[in-house]
């Protein structure tokens, strides 16, 4: 393929933007894509060449790129004149939407990103229970804020025990006092949750958990696990937070909280919210969230809060999600890829699984049962960077980092499905 075009402007942008790319994610080797345009499940790159996008803006695309409907709302919001650090009657809707459709909204706040909610919401309980502690999972990713940029993805050989790893930072910069205040845990073992909530009751305002860890690829809650939290957390007067950044709206309108019936006392909730416009939203229990209002105790500040054209994009998305039509087709859509793919790597012969929910997916290079992040990193790096090359090369945009979550949206057929099999079939390492 010929990149000269990406090539030239990746050194122009590398001359002023440290690494060349506003997000290090977007990273690659030896050079990040940089494209025109998106329509549909499509991305056109400035060399011309096409894409299946199987990033879908890193969970964000629900819909599509373009979709008429997003694209129409925010373009006739953008005539009213009004941008951001206002108030509207479009702001008061989409707050009344989401408390139709999320069991946990009795009252919703908006911010811009999903590290914002979730900063937020840690304010909120902290200032609610009076304690500063915060339990997070090891594996998850809940943006990167101080407390919870801890055991994102640590070097299982230097992390110590799974059921008390050590604590380390995913990055330089950060205080390193400010972990004390964070408790790490293993997903999916409810034994060592209750115990690290009923010996640290005292100190900790929240646990927070991805409903399904899609930030280590895909790892599944066990059966009863999120049961197992919400009774554990309830029993000790500590707060659940779902991190529903990704999961929600995409596994199910309501999100994680309906899909698998557990309702947490705040949850936050960003990307597919607006199909890829910048707004998120904390979203909880009356009691709690009111002291996020003037006068409550915590300070909520963001001008770009509820900026009208992202509000008038998540209407218009939600318009087009809420009957759970969509996500009914995301899900099977993932259980075809992950049955098509089983039968593949069966066929030739190699050690690896497709697994995923709500159209986000991950392939692991193990047989391994992938139950926490210590399982999931078992995945052969090596293996799964070529993969994603071979697919990069073959006209399928993924992402090559080995416990990504790349996924589909709405706007890919059955054919495009097939057409990533046979591709997918022809990259295995
Ligand atoms: C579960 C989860 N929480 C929080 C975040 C942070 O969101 P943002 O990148 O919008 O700050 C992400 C982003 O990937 C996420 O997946």
């Amino acid at each position: 393929m010929d990149k000269s075009r990406t090539r030239e402007l990746f050194e122009r942008a590398s001359r002023v933007v440290p690494g060349g790319i506003h997000s290090n994610i977007r990273y690659m080797q030896p050079f990040p894509y940089i494209f025109e345009r998106g329509r549909g499940a499509r991305l056109f790159d400035v060399d011309g060449e096409e894409y299946i996008d199987c990033v879908v803006n890193y969970g964000a695309l629900i819909l599509g790129h373009g979709d008429r409907r997003v694209t129409e709302a925010a373009k006739q919001q953008l005539e009213s004149g009004l941008t951001c650090g206002v108030e509207s009657e479009l702001s008061i809707k989409l707050a009344e939407r989401l408390n139709s459709i999320i069991p946990c909204a009795e009252m919703v706040k908006f911010s811009l990103s999903g590290t914002e909610a979730v900063a937020h919401a840690l304010n909120i309980v902290r200032g609610y229970t009076g304690r500063d502690k915060i339990i997070k999972i090891e594996g998850g990713y809940n943006g990167w804020s101080d407390t919870v940029i801890v055991n994102v993805h640590p070097d299982p050989s230097k992390a110590g025990p799974a059921s008390s790893p050590n604590k380390i930072y995913e990055t330089k910069g950060v205080p390193e006092n400010a972990k004390e205040n964070t408790i790490v845990i293993p997903f999916n073992d409810g034994e060592v949750a209750e115990k690290a909530i009923r010996d640290n009751k005292d100190k900790v305002a929240a646990l927070i958990v991805e409903p399904v860890v899609f930030n280590s690829g895909a790892i599944m809650p066990k059966e009863g696990y999120l049961q197992h939290l919400r009774e554990a957390t309830e029993k000790n007067d500590v707060l659940l937070i779902f991190d529903e950044v990704i999961t929600g709206f995409r596994l199910a309108p309501g999100g994680g909280q309906e899909y698998f019936d557990v309702t947490p006392d705040l949850a936050t909730f960003a990307k597919a919210m607006a199909n890829g416009f910048p707004i998120s939203a904390v979203a909880g229990r009356r009691d709690i969230m009111k002291v996020s209002a003037p006068g409550g105790g915590v300070m909520y500040g963001g001008v770009y809060n509820g900026s009208q054209v992202c509000v008038a994009a998540a209407l218009a998305t939600l318009d087009a999600i809420e009957d759970g039509e969509v996500q009914r087709r995301l899900n099977e859509s993932t259980q075809y890829l992950s049955k098509r793919f089983a039968e593949i790597v069966e066929d030739r012969g190699v050690e690896a699984q497709l697994l995923g929910l709500g159209g986000q997916f991950c392939v692991y290079f193990t047989d391994e049962d992938i139950v926490d992040y210590r399982s999931a990193a078992k995945s052969d790096r090596a293996k799964s960077q070529r993969f994603h090359r071979n697919l990069l090369d073959r006209g399928i945009y993924t992402y090559d980092g080995y416990l990504f979550h790349n996924g589909i949206c709405a706007a890919h057929t059955m054919q495009d499905l097939d057409y990533i099999l046979q591709q997918m079939s022809k990259s295995l390492p």
